[in-house]
């Protein structure tokens, strides 16, 4: 396993619990992977940095948890010197690596998204935005190149972030403004065929009522009582096989996890945005739920042929994750403080504690990152599983440290509410002049090392 986030913690437990992995690993880890799994230094950006551990590990499997090694090519390299990987390759990877390709892909494979034009001057971008009006959505194309995302009805902010993004990276995508609730969808692909995993739904802003900076994520949950029950179907039949089979059809498959970020718009559902790899920490949300052995199925993904692998079943239930920040996220976070009352809060019935930006100094566990940990509660519905997640996140004490408390409020009592129809909207209304796009820190990387 390649990484360190809360992701990874929660594709470690899953894959532990999968009988047929008899041997795991993890590069770099966190302090919770850490007391799990044997963990090792690497330097993520190395591609063949990452292939030489696979090689001395001789791994039978590779499971690449963030985009940058992905991006930088690490499955390329594993996979040239004959070993399985889950992850794309670096050209199936700028489905998330270039909004532009993203949106070229979804052209050519008639995929509903939003119209967008790339402009690579302030004359052409100043049109473009008059084009689409206000909400005006402006894009840096790259990845982690900067400045991100920017969503704002003031035209001046719009015109001044596209013209700082062409003088970074030449160019800027501007787009149309997505109206409704946003969704999480992470379908497993073996570069032909996809599976869907369960649906969840992300809280990217810092402050409950989705007020404040945006963030990687400070919590999560799945399913969505409040989806349409033809949500998923749709979603594969329109949006992610025919995006794998424009990959495969120009010879660079697609083998990893696609995940679509969905608006449910009035014109129905339309793509965001993709990313080449799970969501966190949406993963935390989804990955309690699956009773499937998880490292069967992505070895069979890995191996080009998903049928060959165990059936997906999902456990009933549902599962909430709440981030626990650090104190300045998503600024510049405070690190090295002491971290405790983990044990009490793992002692709960249907809690468990993920970590993200952990370390051990000493005997002592400190913070290590902007998003520190993930406490994730399980339960009947989800009104359940948001009572154990904040039962355990309320024991955890860390100076500084703040945390969501609406996580899946609206959708649990919607869903408990039996007149309720409406679909709770957390993500769906931006505030004029917030830049939302995540910080570099978003992928979950410890600081710490
Ligand atoms: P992205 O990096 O593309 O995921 O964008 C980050 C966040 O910005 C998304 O999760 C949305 O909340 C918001 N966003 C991006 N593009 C749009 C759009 N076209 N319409 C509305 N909101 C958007
Ligand atoms: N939770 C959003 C992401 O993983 O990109």
């Amino acid at each position: 396993m390649i990484g360190s986030g809360g992701r990874e913690h929660a594709l470690v437990s899953a894959l532990l619990s999968d009988p047929a992995v008899t041997e795991l690993a993890c590069a770099p880890g966190n302090a919770g992977i850490a007391a799990a799994v044997p963990t090792y230094g690497v330097d993520l950006a190395d591609p063949s940095a990452v292939a030489d551990l696979a090689d001395e590990f001789g791994a039978d499997l590779t499971i690449i948890g963030p985009e940058g090694p992905l991006v930088a090519g690490a499955a390329d390299e594993i996979r040239s010197r004959g070993r399985a990987v889950f992850g794309p390759s670096a050209e199936a990877a700028r489905l998330e690596g270039s909004k532009s390709f993203a949106k070229a892909i979804m052209d050519a494979a008639g995929v509903p998204t939003g119209q967008a034009v790339t402009a690579t001057d302030v004359a052409q971008a100043g049109a473009a935005l008059d084009r689409f009006g206000p909400p005006y959505v402006v894009k840096d194309d790259g990845l982690a190149a900067g400045k991100g995302v920017v969503v704002t009805d003031n035209r001046l902010v719009a015109l001044a972030h596209a013209d700082a993004c062409i003088t970074a990276g030449d160019r800027v995508v501007i787009e149309e403004f997505l109206d409704g609730p946003e969704v999480s969808l992470f379908l497993i692909s073996d570069g032909r065929t996809v599976v869907p995993l369960q649906p969840a739904q992300d809280f990217k802003r810092a402050l409950d009522g989705d007020a404040g900076p945006n963030t990687g994520g400070m919590g999560a949950y799945s399913p969505l009582p409040w989806a349409p029950a033809d949500l998923v179907s749709e979603v594969v039949e329109t949006v992610a096989q025919p995006v794998i089979d424009e990959l495969a059809d120009r010879g660079t498959p697609f083998v990893g996890l696609l995940y679509a970020g969905l608006a449910l718009t009035p014109d129905g559902v339309k793509v965001i945005e993709f990313n080449a790899r799970f969501g966190d920490p949406e993963t935390q949300a989804v990955l309690p739920l699956l009773e499937s052995p998880l490292g069967q199925v992505l070895a069979a993904a890995a191996g080009g042929d998903l049928s060959r692998g165990p059936r997906l079943v999902w456990r009933s239930g549902a599962a909430v994750a709440v981030v626990l920040a650090a104190e300045g996220y998503p600024g510049t976070p405070t690190v090295r403080d002491r971290i405790d009352g983990l044990a009490a809060a793992e002692a709960l019935p249907d809690v468990h504690v993920l970590h993200a930006g952990t370390a051990i100094e000493g005997d002592t566990l400190v913070s290590a990152g902007g998003r520190v940990l993930s406490v994730v509660g399980l339960g009947e519905d989800l009104t359940e599983a948001r009572t154990n997640a904040y039962a355990g996140i309320e024991l955890v004490e860390l100076r500084g440290s703040s945390y969501r408390t609406d996580i899946a409020r609206d959708a649990a009592e919607a869903d408990s509410s039996a007149e309720a129809d409406v679909a709770p909207e957390p993500d769906a209304a931006p505030e004029p002049d917030v830049q939302v796009d995540a910080p570099p820190e978003s992928t979950s990387e410890a600081e710490l090392s």
